[in-house]
């Protein structure tokens, strides 16, 4: 068995074979979802939203982003998949230029196993991305909503909606694909848009949002499971209710403890030799 490679995802968008990436967060998960079947894991800082409970991917830091990404790297170890694993430069860990972005992303390699890394970002990250690319770590662009730019973009919106927004992204995507990006995210723009790119560039499009025309897709594990039950974007789709189902479990392990019918005989342990001494004797 081989890990697939970025090489292998660059084949794969030239075969026609769409690319199934999902998130994790920890060993467990990251398992399950490379046993699964997805070709690409990818250590998200939505961890910061769905995992530490932010309403932002703001406050994720590099320490956080390199402790996740170690569990995971250690699952996907123990596991028979051949998930190849992408890990997020977080917000502040690369904007300030390309001496810090080429260490952060030297620390998200060494220190957590990142095959890749990915970033937000256009045309104004060139010489970042080309800067990291040439320090050894393969890079994954990502553009359109861009959440570490909430506040700039004004909310969680749609992308590239009018043709000259949709071509300065068009833009962005080639400016990162020459600067050595080994595929790109295209996150919540039109489909007729994400399109067009996927066809302009020789890289891999992985579409969140962006219709069914990209290379291939990626989402929140959280989401795909259902695990949060008030949460459901358009572009969501819910392969499992285990925001419900893990509730539900934990209100049957209550109520049995309350009644006392958890633990049953077979759950406890015995002795036969146990002697109970009182400490005074
Ligand atoms: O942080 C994340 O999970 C992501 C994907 C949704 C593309 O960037
Ligand atoms: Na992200």
């Amino acid at each position: 068995r081989r890990r697939l490679t970025i090489t292998d995802l660059r084949k794969m968008k030239v075969a026609g074979e769409k690319i199934a990436m999902v998130t994790a967060y920890d060993a467990a998960m990251a398992r399950l979802v490379d046993e699964g079947g997805a070709d690409a894991v990818l250590v998200g800082d939505s961890l910061g939203m769905v995992f530490q409970g932010h309403d932002s991917t703001l406050p994720v830091a590099l320490e956080h982003m390199i402790y996740h990404a170690a569990a995971v790297r250690r699952g996907l170890a123990r596991s028979a998949g051949r998930a190849h694993l992408t890990v997020d430069m977080p917000f502040g860990s690369y904007q300030a230029g390309a001496d810090d972005a080429v260490r952060s992303a030297m620390r998200l390699a060494a220190e957590g196993g990142a095959e890749a890394v990915k970033l937000e970002g256009g045309a104004d990250y060139a010489d970042v991305i080309r800067r990291i690319v040439r320090a050894g770590v393969p890079v994954m662009g990502h553009i359109g909503l861009t959440p570490q730019s909430v506040h700039r973009m004004g909310g969680y919106v749609v992308q590239g909606k009018d043709s000259e927004k949709a071509r300065r992204l068009l833009d962005d995507a080639r400016a990162v694909e020459a600067a050595g990006c080994s595929a790109i995210v295209l996150e919540c723009i039109p489909a007729e848009l994400a399109r067009v790119i996927t066809g302009e560039l020789s890289i891999p499009t992985i579409g969140i949002g962006a219709g069914p025309h990209c290379d291939g897709q990626v989402l929140v594990v959280n989401d795909l499971l259902g695990l949060d039950g008030a949460f459901k974007p358009k572009f969501v789709k819910r392969y499992a209710e285990q925001g419900a189902s893990t509730a539900g479990a934990v209100s049957a392990y209550a109520a049995e403890v309350k009644q006392g019918s958890f633990p049953a005989e077979e759950h406890s342990f015995h002795s036969k030799t146990l002697r109970l001494v009182h400490a005074s004797e």
